[in-house]
């Protein structure tokens, strides 16, 4: 029988290395930083030099494109760049119960039908719970499973199946039986990745993991993955939003911040080729507090609702609540608000929400962030179609923003409007709708006029 490695434990910030799990590294001090690994590979090993081997000179690597396969659930190719790059590690991640192991099966099923092979490792469900999946989305015969959670074997299946693409549901599942750690630990989740690694990059199979993350982002084993692994998409929002939305948060074949917008239906996961129509329908016209917001995600205009309750406060410290958008990008806008157009808020709690789900992360979000303050604050309501976008400098100026174009477009197409946004940006064409804002000050007076 095989002698089974030693593991030892090593502190992840000092390099201490312990025989047993502390909470805390006795050296360093750091709390959870413990994580267990193959200590030895025997002792007559290391001190011999290691046989040189030939170099390559980087003009002479043949050129070879990335060889894309598109999965045909068009919206998970948009997020990948087109497709998934044969040979690469990528990552589908996201709390429990968004949506992961479905949009897996439909990729799975359509890949299928395209004429790849496909071999799916259920370690999370039995074969049936996953035959009960697959008729709910309609997903094909002809897919492979494999419920295993031992990631040696779950190695050598593949490697004498040979699938196109192999797909781990989930890498929390997944142990590695030369450790002693459990299923899910920092250190399984480690060993069982960097198996598939392995597959990846050596035997040139596509691997997709889905990996699980908390709301705080705490289980560590997709924060791990995430810098072994070719591609991270992340599911956004939580599951009690209408969209599921996938965004690329990491990859090296493609461009980030591009999203695929779904929604979950009774057969599947279905793409959503008009966003801004939906996030929009369930909008309330003429209340006060409430501005669209004209964003770009990747190279895709969406249209979202800024929405800000303020009320008098009765707390000596006034609560600010932000969610879809920063709190300190909320706190500069308010304090740009009281400071540049004497609006003051010190008296009164503010709440910030982009609604259906969405968040916001540039810029852009100023402008519609302090028409809503202002137009909640005031009690007065913009114009019923209002959108806006633009960065709010310190000193009160308003910014032009990039795409503002496809920004203009998307609104008039969703036959929304005055568009207000910075006057450097609104130059020539004078469209009668453009409301060019220079200051938040001169943003505040436009609200109800
Ligand atoms: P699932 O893909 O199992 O989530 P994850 O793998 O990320 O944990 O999907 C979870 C939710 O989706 C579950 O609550 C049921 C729901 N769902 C539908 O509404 N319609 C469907 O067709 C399917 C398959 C799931
Ligand atoms: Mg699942």
């Amino acid at each position: 029988m095989p002698k089974k490695p030693s593991s030892g434990w090593r502190c992840q910030q000092c390099g201490y290395a312990a025989p047993k799990w502390y909470g805390r590294c006795p050296d360093c001090g750091e709390f959870g930083t413990f994580v267990e690994e193959i200590s030895s590979r025997g002792a007559s090993g290391s001190t011999n030099a290691a046989p040189a081997r030939n170099t390559v000179r980087l003009g002479d690597v043949a050129h070879s494109g990335t060889e894309r396969v598109p999965t045909g659930v068009s919206e998970f190719d948009r997020v990948l760049g087109g497709g998934l790059v044969r040979g690469s590690f990528v990552l589908l991640a996201g709390e429990p119960g968004i949506g992961k192991s479905t949009l897996l099966l439909q990729a799975a099923a359509s890949l299928v039908e395209r004429g790849s092979k496909v071999l799916y490792v259920c370690g999370e469900e039995s074969v049936e719970q996953v035959k009960l999946r697959a008729s709910r989305v309609g997903a094909a015969d002809g897919i492979w499973l494999l419920p295993e959670v031992d990631a040696a074997i779950v190695e050598a299946t593949a490697l004498a199946e040979r699938p196109d693409v192999l797909m781990i549901d989930s890498i929390q599942t997944m142990v590695d039986t030369d450790l002693d750690g459990v299923a899910g630990s920092v250190g399984q989740v480690r060993a069982s990745a960097s198996r598939l690694m392995r597959l990846s990059k050596i035997e040139g199979m596509t691997v997709v993991v889905v990996g699980h993350v908390t709301k705080e982002g705490t289980v560590a084993g997709p924060r791990v993955l995430e810098h072994t692994v070719d591609a991270v998409l992340s599911f956004e929002g939580d599951r009690d939003h209408v969209f599921r939305i996938v965004r690329a948060t990491k990859n090296r074949f493609g461009s980030v911040s591009e999203i695929g917008v779904f929604e979950m239906g009774e057969s599947g996961l279905v793409g959503v080729d008009n966003p801004s129509s939906v996030l929009l329908s369930d909008r309330a016209q003429g209340v006060p507090g409430s501005c669209v917001l004209a964003t770009v995600e990747g190279t895709r205009p969406l249209l979202v609702e800024v929405q800000a309750l303020v009320t008098p406060s009765y707390l000596q410290m006034p609560r600010r609540l932000a969610v879809g958008v920063e709190t300190a990008r909320v706190l500069q806008s308010l304090a740009v608000l009281e400071r540049r157009a004497g609006l003051s808020f010190a008296q009164h709690d503010v709440y910030v929400s982009i609604a259906g789900g969405v968040r916001v992360t540039e810029p852009a979000v100023d402008l519609p962030l302090a028409l809503a303050l202002a137009s909640a604050r005031l009690d007065v309501s913009l114009a019923p179609g209002a959108v806006a976008f633009g960065e709010i400098g310190l000193t009160g100026e308003v910014r032009g923003v990039r795409h503002t174009p496809a920004r203009i477009t998307e609104a008039g197409r969703m036959g929304l409007g005055p568009v207000f946004l910075a006057a450097s940006s609104a130059s020539a064409d004078g469209k009668p709708s453009l409301r060019p804002i220079v200051s938040v000050k001169e943003a505040v007076e436009s609200v109800g006029r």
